[in-house]
């Protein structure tokens, strides 16, 4: 896809497609007035007629609209005026990006970045444009024996800006977007596949491919070096697997040499039925996308390297199935972690935090300036906060708020959630130091609990995506979260 910026008149663009905002109320905005008063106020008769009212979410597509050179206008709602926030704009993208990819146009004009947003500028606004135009045409079909539909048109899409000396901006916003949406479509694309065919193999194989191709340096850890490593806990947890383990190591260098990094531990489980404590069979198919986590930071390390931060980062994933079996762990199984601390298994389906605490352990050895784990941790997630916000937890402030502003920046947002001692009561064990699961309450706080025991010594920030990491119901799918958050945060710390 090609993205570029301009700021000439869109009703006297010669495109495929020129879509312009109306507000509710049959409210013409800027660009939608220019094209009616160039075409004789042709929209405002055809919205007369009742066609479009304006409501988000709506669009018309209008064609020979006369005086205008564009093959077609595409009209798109854009809901109250006074409401036009980043939520409104973002639905209104969706579904202009939706009307275009039905349509034949090779090439479209978007003067949806030209409309004022409270708070936000022209970087953000075209940034969004990118990321919503890659992400409505977005298809997982490679599986499918025959092609479901007609290769898609659109080509290029230029984004429309209020003035001239807007287009340095949007125009750096549009490099760094492109980046960013690369991240995310790698992201999804390892979620969606099933897990026969992304095994822990195969996220080492693309991690590999990745790191030649846009300079990272990658190594991959086997089983013998594993145990040598002493991560009893990971190990615990791929015993029940007949595919290998794999433990992935990604280094960038965009920093100073001496520059310590950040990490990003991906929790890596290509397939999770819950082990010995198995799963329930509905929708037992959505734990392929377990190892979204690990996608994730794939993905960021690929927008990072795109993007040539300033800046070193190490990604880290373990890598594992986690299947019931005769050689598999068993309620009540003590494992000793690489940290020293033991571990009483009371439930091998919580399985992320078993993977994760070696990793954390690990990372150690970097004297990291952050870490932040990313990870399909807790159905208890789901509950709590959706499919809009992901779980926020941090045993350093302001690296929590440092999170909380990139999500927001990059609209890929994160809700603080509380790591309290008080939480930590609920893991006692009679037999091992702790247990890997506490009670029923507030279980996606006593899963971070767990892992803060891994993380004394820097730093740290875990990011629970289980709600957010991929849609279920009939548009089924990964979502690609966190990477625009990651991206930004790295940005954010690379300036
Ligand atoms: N991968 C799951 C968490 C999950 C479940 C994410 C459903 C998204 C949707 C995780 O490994 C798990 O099974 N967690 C258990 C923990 C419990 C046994 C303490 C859970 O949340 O039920
Ligand atoms: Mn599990
Ligand atoms: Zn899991």
């Amino acid at each position: 896809m090609e993205f570029s910026i301009k700021s000439a008149s869109p009703e006297k663009q010669r495109t495929g497609c020129v879509v312009a905002g109306i507000f509710e109320g049959r409210k013409l905005t800027e660009a939608a007035r220019a094209i009616d008063a160039a075409s004789r106020h042709f929209l405002t008769g055809v919205l007369r007629r009742g066609d479009l009212e304006g409501k988000l979410g709506t669009s018309l597509m209008l064609h020979h609209v006369p005086q205008v050179p564009a093959e077609r206008v595409l009209l798109v709602g854009l809901g109250r005026e006074r409401d036009f926030h980043e939520m409104a704009y973002r639905s209104a993208l969706a579904a202009a990006v939706k009307a275009l990819r039905s349509t034949g146009a090779a090439e479209a004009m978007l003067c949806l970045t030209d409309l004022p947003l409270k708070r936000r500028g022209t970087d953000w606004k075209v940034e969004q444009a990118v990321l919503a135009v890659m992400d409505g045409l977005y298809r997982f079909d490679r599986l499918k024996s025959k092609p479901p539909e007609p290769a898609r048109a659109l080509r290029k899409v230029t984004m429309h800006v209020p003035a001239r000396n807007d287009i340095a901006e949007g125009t750096a916003a549009i490099e760094r977007a492109a980046a960013i949406a690369e991240g995310v479509a790698f992201a999804k694309d390892l979620g969606n596949l099933p897990s026969n065919i992304c095994t822990p193999t195969y996220l080492a194989e693309q991690a590999v491919e990745m790191g030649r191709n846009d300079g990272v340096r990658v190594e991959v850890l086997e089983q013998k070096a594993v145990e040598k490593l002493g991560m009893g806990a990971f190990l615990a947890v791929a015993r029940g697997s007949r595919e290998p383990l794999k433990f992935i190591v990604m280094e960038y260098r965009g920093g100073k040499r001496e520059a310590p990094p950040v990490a990003l531990v991906g929790k890596g489980i290509t397939f999770d039925t819950g082990g010995i404590s198995i799963k329930p069979a509905g929708e037992m198919d959505e734990m392929k996308f377990d190892m979204c986590g690990a996608a994730s930071v794939l993905g960021t390390m690929k927008a990072a390297a795109l993007m040539k931060l300033p800046i070193n980062v190490v990604g880290v994933v373990p890598a594992t199935e986690n299947m019931p079996g005769g050689n598999a762990i068993k309620p009540g199984d003590v494992v000793t972690t690489m940290s020293g601390q033991t571990v009483e298994i009371l439930n091998t389906d919580a399985e992320g935090r078993l993977v994760l605490c070696d990793a954390l352990t690990y990372v150690a050895k970097y004297k990291p300036a952050a870490v932040v784990d990313v990870a399909t941790l807790t159905g208890a997630m789901v509950i709590a906060l959706g499919g809009v916000a992901t779980g926020l937890f941090a045993n350093s402030d302001p690296l929590a708020r440092e999170l909380l502003h990139a999500g927001e920046d990059a609209w890929d947002r994160a809700w603080h959630m509380p790591l309290w001692d008080d939480y930590q009561e609920q893991l006692k064990s009679n037999f091992a130091d702790f247990p890997n699961i506490g009670t029923r309450a507030a279980g996606s706080v006593t899963a971070a609990c767990f892992l803060s025991r891994f993380a004394k010594s820097y730093p740290w920030a875990h990011l629970d995506i289980a709600g957010t990491a991929w849609k279920s119901g009939p548009e089924k799918g990964a979502t690609g979260r966190p990477v625009a958050l990651l991206a930004h945060f790295l940005a954010r710390r690379a300036a």
